[in-house]
């Protein structure tokens, strides 16, 4: 018999910390406002660590995963966990959830660097483990801390004030008799505008790993050239989700519910609006999280289930765009 994935039950946690706009407003060194904020962005507030790290966010976000799977610990079989601000260069961030989550079961981790669209990478690989009985359960989950690497004044305002941090997670099991699961997926890069959004330094390609004139200059600080990002991620997530529609023989009316990556309302509004989805079938989280990059689809998930939007059996588009460039569309049953 064909072996079907589904999305058993999904987590979020967003530290205590809520940072509105009027407080980034106090940041002299910034020069930004509330105002310009809301107006550009939707962005009304984003959460903050405190002393948690990625890793312990991931780590809350799971077992809330896992319970809400009506699972235990014990249940899951490997680890996949997408950021981009992991704890440490290396090792990844899933051996530290390993070790938080299970102890001494060595339970396989692997990290995945596809930035915003690293949860739509990990949910189409965790689909094909489960699909081809390589493993029953998977633990899927992304968790970024941005608050502490952005760049505080005029220099970087543009991407310091649409980051926040958090940690959203999902569990992929079998799905059961008679229920269709996820349906497919589609993934795409296109590397040629890397540095149109990146994070030069450190790094291992040039002469230093990082020198004290780079740290002066603040490279060590994520760059975006915000007008591009913004004009090629309403194209590719149009495409993308057209494309699949198209693969799974299903239409935009079919969709009950679409959950696309938090960086701009405007760019979901301008995506919505052009793939012709009614307002009402999308949830929104970033008013109050920012862009939580790889959390974000899961913190959404969450929050739709939260507001009786996701109901068993509602086709669900999934959906975002990030540096690299990369982007992907999920299209699966709740
Ligand atoms: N506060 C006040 N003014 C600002 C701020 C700020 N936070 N940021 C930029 N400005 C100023 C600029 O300096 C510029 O001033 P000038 O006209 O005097 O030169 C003016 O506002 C316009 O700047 P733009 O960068 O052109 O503003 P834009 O309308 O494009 O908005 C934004 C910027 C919000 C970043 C937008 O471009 C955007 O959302 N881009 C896409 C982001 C995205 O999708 N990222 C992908 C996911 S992230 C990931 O993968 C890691």
């Amino acid at each position: 018999m064909t072996r079907k994935s589904r999305i058993l039950g999904v987590g979020m946690y967003l530290p205590e910390r809520s940072v509105p706009n009027t407080e980034l407003e106090q940041i002299k060194s910034m020069e930004t406002s509330d105002e310009w904020i809301q107006q550009r962005t939707g962005i009304q507030a984003r959460h903050y660590v405190s002393t948690e790290t990625g890793t312990d966010m991931a780590y809350h976000a799971s077992k809330a995963a896992i319970e809400r799977a009506n699972l235990t610990a014990d249940d899951i079989d490997f680890i996949i966990f997408a950021t981009l601000s992991p704890d440490h260069y290396f090792p990844g961030n899933g051996c530290f959830l390993q070790d938080q989550l299970f102890g001494d079961r060595p339970v396989g981790a692997l990290d995945v660097r596809n930035q915003c669209s690293g949860f739509l990478y990990s949910l189409t690989l965790a689909d094909s483990l489960v699909k081809s009985g390589q493993y029953n359960t998977v633990l899927v989950v992304g968790a970024e801390v941005h608050s502490r690497g952005l760049d505080y004044t005029k220099k970087g305002r543009d991407v310091t004030v649409i980051f926040g941090d958090g940690a959203g997670a999902a569990i992929v099991g079998l799905a059961p008799d008679g229920h269709q699961g996820m349906l497919g997926h589609g993934l795409h890069s296109e590397g040629k505008y890397a540095s149109a959004l990146w994070l030069e330094y450190p790094n291992n390609a040039y002469d230093f790993f990082i020198t004290h004139e780079n740290l002066d200059a603040g490279l060590h600080y994520p760059k975006m050239q915000g007008r591009l990002v913004f004009k090629h991620a309403t194209r590719r997530m149009v495409e993308v989700s057209n494309e699949v529609l198209t693969k799974t023989g299903k239409t935009v009316d079919d969709i009950d519910v679409v959950l696309f990556h938090q960086a701009n309302l405007r760019i979901n509004q301008m995506t919505a609006s052009m793939l012709k989805v009614p307002e009402e079938k999308v949830v929104n989280t970033i008013q109050w999280t920012g862009n939580t990059t790889a959390a974000t689809i899961p913190i959404c998930m969450c929050e739709a289930v939260r507001q009786g939007k996701l109901k068993e059996n509602d086709l669900v588009l999934l959906c975002g765009f990030g540096a690299g460039f990369t982007w992907g569309a999920s299209l699966l049953y709740w």
